[in-house]
């Protein structure tokens, strides 16, 4: 009997039986390179005994105490950590700490609430994100990404909110025909400025935030937004005292080759959400960081912010947390994603002889593909191909794992994968991934041309 719920009744998925470094295995001996990282979370490989030591040493000290009676070592230091290597004006700031990113997501948004209730601009409750964004599954979270085809059946269950177009120079609303991505900075400055309509046709007294990925991930795949956007953006809240709010679930931690993805255009924002690497797979743990700013508005007016989980600030996702930092820190993987960048994308680059690769994108150790059934045009496939399924069952098949996303261009078509390989894989590792990723999609051409 299968009492397991799944998230498709499609397909059976094979179950797993033992992890160590960059690989997979399950029950029947089958080995499988951790291509994403599951959705982006094992960025630290798996079976790290520094940090399963982490988790027992807490475990057998003590599991679980409430926040609202105890708080914890692992915790304190933890957040204490993030704060360290936040921007500069998070300095004096603190973290509340979840077991996830749709629960920090929420956070994020009430305490941006909380803010301004605190300062006794009570109108202020709107949000404005982005049409192509994922911030994660519960209610909230759900009304304020853009991503039709993941919402559309909860549609009535969930708040209207606001959209603003993201970057997307592969097929940039200019309308450049090429089949190149566009990178003119006036198309990034256009977008950003999408900011300022929004905020001026709901009245800036109404807006409380700007939430954001500051590089997109599951819902456009790893489109990195032209120097231009992000200085805008934060130039944008400020001017209208919105608040703006980094939605670093994905990218976070590293992945794109600094410590947060925003820092790639020194942004200072006012709110950090962090979930998946944080504690890598270890634990379920997330984390909202908040500069004083937002701190001071709740400690030196009512003193309480209104919220809270269970398992906010659990001892062992702390701890798991915290080892997790210091693994990254002692090994220097922020650094190693940035170097390992130039070859991670060379060997990507080799994947544009495919005829149905489209385009290559992202940062680090983080890169989208996005499919098209036409280069020239960049014509997408009909949706009922599946194309981005098809992709990922044929690398699965081949031993890798990557992480496929689809109708994300107009809420009906649009096929894409992220690759995005553990922080300790080696250049040998990803040589070995690159080969199987190459039989795959080399398979699938096969199958496409007969
Ligand atoms: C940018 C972003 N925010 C939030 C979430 C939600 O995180 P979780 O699935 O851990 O709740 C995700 C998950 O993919 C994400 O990519």
């Amino acid at each position: 009997m299968n009492a397991f719920f799944p998230r498709t009744f499609l397909k059976d998925c094979p179950v797993v039986e033992s992890a160590a470094g960059v690989w997979l295995q399950d029950r029947d001996g089958k080995r499988y390179f951790d291509g994403s990282c599951g959705a982006i979370v094992t960025n630290l490989g798996h079976g790290n005994a520094c940090i399963n030591d982490a988790i027992l040493k807490q475990l057998n000290k003590v599991a679980y105490a409430h926040t609202s009676q105890f708080w914890s070592e692992p915790a304190l230091k933890l957040c204490e950590k993030l704060i360290e290597l936040a921007p500069a004006n998070f300095t004096g700031g603190r973290v509340f700490l979840t077991s996830g990113g749709s629960e920090s997501v929420e956070t994020a948004l009430k305490m941006a609430r909380g803010f301004f209730l605190e300062r006794g601009e009570s109108n202020r409750h709107q949000v404005i994100s982005r049409r192509h964004s994922y911030h994660g599954a519960t209610a909230g979270a759900l009304s304020v990404t853009g991503h039709p085809a993941r919402k559309r059946p909860y549609s009535p269950i969930l708040k209207e909110s606001n959209f603003i177009h993201s970057t997307y120079d592969y097929r940039c609303l200019c309308g450049d025909p090429s089949p190149t991505p566009c990178k003119k900075q006036s198309c990034a400055l256009a977008r950003a400025n999408e900011l300022e309509e929004a905020i001026l046709e709901l009245g800036p007294e109404n807006v409380m935030a700007f939430l954001a990925e500051p590089i997109s991930g599951a819902a456009l795949g790893a489109v990195v937004p032209g120097d231009a956007y992000w200085p805008r953006i934060k130039e944008i809240c400020t001017k209208y005292g919105v608040l703006l709010i980094a939605d670093e679930v994905m990218v976070g931690l590293g992945r794109t080759g600094k410590v947060f993805a925003i820092n790639h255009w020194h942004v200072e924002p006012d709110l950090i959400v962090l979930g998946k690497g944080l504690a890598a797979g270890y634990q379920p743990l997330g984390a909202v960081l908040a500069g004083p700013k937002v701190v001071d508005a709740f400690q030196k007016n009512s003193g309480i912010f209104e919220h809270g989980y269970t398992y906010s600030g659990h001892p062992v996702a702390a701890a798991a947390g915290l080892a997790c930092l210091e693994f990254l820190a002692r090994e220097n993987l922020v650094e190693r994603v940035a170097e390992m960048q130039t070859f991670f994308f060379s060997k990507l680059e080799e994947l544009r002889k495919y005829e149905f690769v489209g385009d290559i994108r992202g940062r680090g150790l983080f890169a989208g593909i996005e499919f098209v059934e036409d280069k020239q045009s960049k014509k997408p496939f009909d949706a009922v191909h599946k194309f981005s399924k098809k992709i990922s069952a044929a690398a699965t098949a081949n031993g890798v794992l990557i992480y496929p996303g689809s109708a994300f261009i107009d809420g009906v078509s649009g096929d894409h994968v992220l690759i995005a390989p553990p922080f300790i894989a080696t250049k040998a590792e990803l040589d070995e991934m690159f080969d199987r990723l190459d039989a795959a999609f080399s398979s699938v051409q096969t199958i496409q041309r007969s």
